[in-house]
């Protein structure tokens, strides 16, 4: 099964190249279905047809299903809420803002990750093709698994094992809500659910991301930063699609100058991004609502091509040996020296660049090494780690 994410900046077109490539790839006779991790109802909006939170077939081999952000949370966090609400009312904190506190932001956008792994879990599709929110918040939610996992596997075993020892003691000795077996166990299939989900969308036969950019110099500027970090967390970006280009056919003179800073900026985009292809859709005539416009734009950006083919494959992180030292190459593309952090602790590498932080569990054979240096170089990042002697 093949798993497209699409994202970018807010506008770009995002909803609107995904609703394409899926009706392109379903009018090859592959069963596909169209999600999105935003809960506005755009994808809705631009099929032009109503959807529910259960997949509804739109046309032959295509099915779509619009996210209950409400419906999820009820299933997922309804426990752990009540918990935190719990906490925070008996910190003084009136009832309705402590409702209000206890729904961490991003959380349904999460859930709807999850879902992309139970239908690749479950099926019955070929191709499951996601419209990410904007990339900001798309970022963070992909970093989130990494978080979770990370304070799961340290934090949770730890806490249950103290609380279990203590709450027959503490109950008596404090009026503090302590979390009782069920908020546990909502944590935990919180987590079952999670659990996974990043190796997934981190696997590259199954998940490639497709960077939707327009012509524009912030546009191109937030494509870079978001490649960057999707690098560093491992997800695999195997093409642009720069969507809202000016037809060739536009002669008006009004729009000479635009023509001529749009084919500057193009430039700059297969430069910036080379080797990754660089696919192209013409701004149109009007908006695009309804099968048949996106259908033509999907065979624009495609042609003949498959949609579902990994259109470039390079894996961001790997290990080589070089003699009695090893070397980890981290692909960082557009990161510079000076926002980059590098820390070690056991069998644990921490690697962060600007706000985002990514732990790296460290295979047997490097945890027991010490890192003799690091640095950047053509783009990745090479950390060298030495045998530990006898002596030191
Ligand atoms: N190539 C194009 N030609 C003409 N109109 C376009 C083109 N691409 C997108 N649009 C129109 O631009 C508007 C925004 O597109 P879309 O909703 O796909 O952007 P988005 O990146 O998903 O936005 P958001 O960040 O809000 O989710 C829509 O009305 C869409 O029909
Ligand atoms: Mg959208």
């Amino acid at each position: 099964m093949r798993i497209i994410l699409f994202t970018g900046k807010g506008g770009v077109g995002k909803t609107t190249v995904a609703a394409a490539t899926a009706l392109r790839i379903a009018g090859t006779g592959r069963k596909t279905l169209l999600m999105s991790t935003d809960p506005a109802h755009s994808v809705a909006d631009a099929l032009g047809t109503d959807l529910s939170p259960e997949p509804l077939e739109v046309a032959t081999n295509l099915w779509a299903e619009q996210l209950d952000p409400q419906r999820r949370l009820e299933e997922n966090w309804r426990d752990i809420q009540q918990h935190a609400i719990s906490v925070l009312q008996w910190a003084g904190i009136e009832e309705i803002e402590a409702e209000e506190l206890s729904v961490i932001p991003g959380l349904d956008e999460l859930f709807a990750l999850a879902d992309v792994k139970r239908h690749h879990d479950e099926g019955p599709y070929d191709c499951v093709v996601v419209d990410c929110a904007p990339t900001g918040e798309t970022l963070r939610l992909l970093s989130l698994p990494d978080i979770i996992q990370w304070y799961m596997d340290r934090v949770f075993p730890v806490e249950r094992r103290v609380m279990g020892a203590l709450r027959p003691v503490a109950r008596r000795m404090t009026t503090f809500p302590l979390p009782d077996d069920s908020v546990y166990q909502a944590v935990r299939r919180f987590y079952d659910r999670l659990d996974g989900v990043r190796k997934v969308l981190t696997d590259g036969d199954t998940t490639s991301v497709r960077l939707v950019v327009n012509p524009e110099r912030m546009v191109i500027a937030e494509a870079k930063r978001t490649y960057t970090y999707l690098n560093l967390f491992g997800y695999r970006v195997d093409a642009i699609v720069a969507n809202r280009l000016l037809p060739e056919a536009i002669s008006d003179p009004y729009f000479d100058r635009w023509k001529e800073l749009q084919q500057a900026h193009l430039a700059t985009i297969e430069e910036a991004f080379a080797p990754l292809p660089i696919l192209k859709a013409r701004l149109r005539d009007q908006e695009l609502v309804g099968g048949d416009l996106l259908s033509d734009l999907g065979r624009e950006i495609y042609s003949d091509d498959d949609p579902t083919a990994v259109l470039h494959e390079e894996d961001p992180m790997s290990i080589s040996k070089h003699g009695s030292t090893y070397v980890l190459t981290l692909k960082l593309p557009f990161a510079a020296k000076d926002e980059l952090e590098l820390s070690t602790k056991a069998d644990e590498l921490f690697v962060k660049v600007g706000p985002y932080r990514r732990t790296i569990m460290l295979p047997k054979v490097l945890g027991s090494r010490r890192v003799s240096s690091a640095q950047l170089h053509d783009e990745r990042l090479e950390v060298v780690f030495d045998r530990v002697t006898a002596e030191g």
